[in-house]
């Protein structure tokens, strides 16, 4: 029976170690890399940070939105410019401006713009030349020209939109409620401007005048 040599047995003992040396030094270096999956608390934590941030985003766009002006110039809801060549002298009837849906009054009392849609159930009162008044086809409610409520079922007078006048000296005179613009004499108006995104309610029963 043939016995083993000492010393080569050490020698590919020794060649066994130089070669695994360096691969458990690798190994060692290299520690395991391991991905927990979140859990479910985490994961509702998750949604629930995303539903603020959507959330906020939302309401900033919404601020936005509110913050800047939504009309345009001669759109409804926005500023119109109302043309001084057709500003009804005192006393003559109320100009309408169907796009504005506003009637230009001038009375005793000042330049004023009313709102042309009855205050009961929203039906359009005209304007009745024979009667000097604004009168409602629907159900019979009637209003002065400065649209102060004269008879009929409507809860108010007419309600009115904010008027801006400027004067060709620069100088410039606006509405402040339903108070009138009395025009400054001696002054040519170079632009009138009706706001129709700002509406006033109208004078109540026991106003009878402006
Ligand atoms: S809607 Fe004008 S009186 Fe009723």
């Amino acid at each position: 029976m043939a016995t083993a040599n000492p010393a080569k047995s050490d020698a590919a003992s020794r060649a066994s170690i130089a070669r695994t040396a360096p691969e458990s030094a690798v190994a060692q270096a290299q520690p395991a890399v391991s991905v927990a999956a979140p859990s479910r608390r985490e994961f509702l934590y998750y949604i629930w940070g995303a539903s603020i941030a959507l959330m906020l985003g939302q309401f900033g766009a919404a601020t936005i939105w509110f913050a800047f002006p939504r009309f345009r110039e001669g759109e409804f809801g926005g500023v119109f410019p109302f043309d001084p060549v057709e500003l009804p002298s005192t006393g003559d009837a109320p100009f309408f401006v169907a796009s504005g849906r506003f009637h230009v009054a001038h009375t005793d009392g000042g330049v004023m713009a009313l709102y042309g849609v009855c205050t009961h159930l929203g039906c359009l009162p005209k304007w009745a030349p024979t009667n000097e008044r604004f009168e409602c086809p629907c159900h019979g409610s009637k209003y002065r020209a400065d649209g102060t409520w004269i008879e009929g079922p409507a809860p108010r007078g007419l309600d009115h939109f904010p008027v801006r006048i400027v004067y060709s000296d620069g100088s410039e005179a606006e509405s402040a409620g339903l108070t009138p613009i009395v025009l400054a004499e001696n002054k040519q108006i170079v632009r009138i401007e009706v706001n129709t995104g700002r509406r006033i309610l109208g004078p109540g029963h026991d106003v009878t005048a402006l």
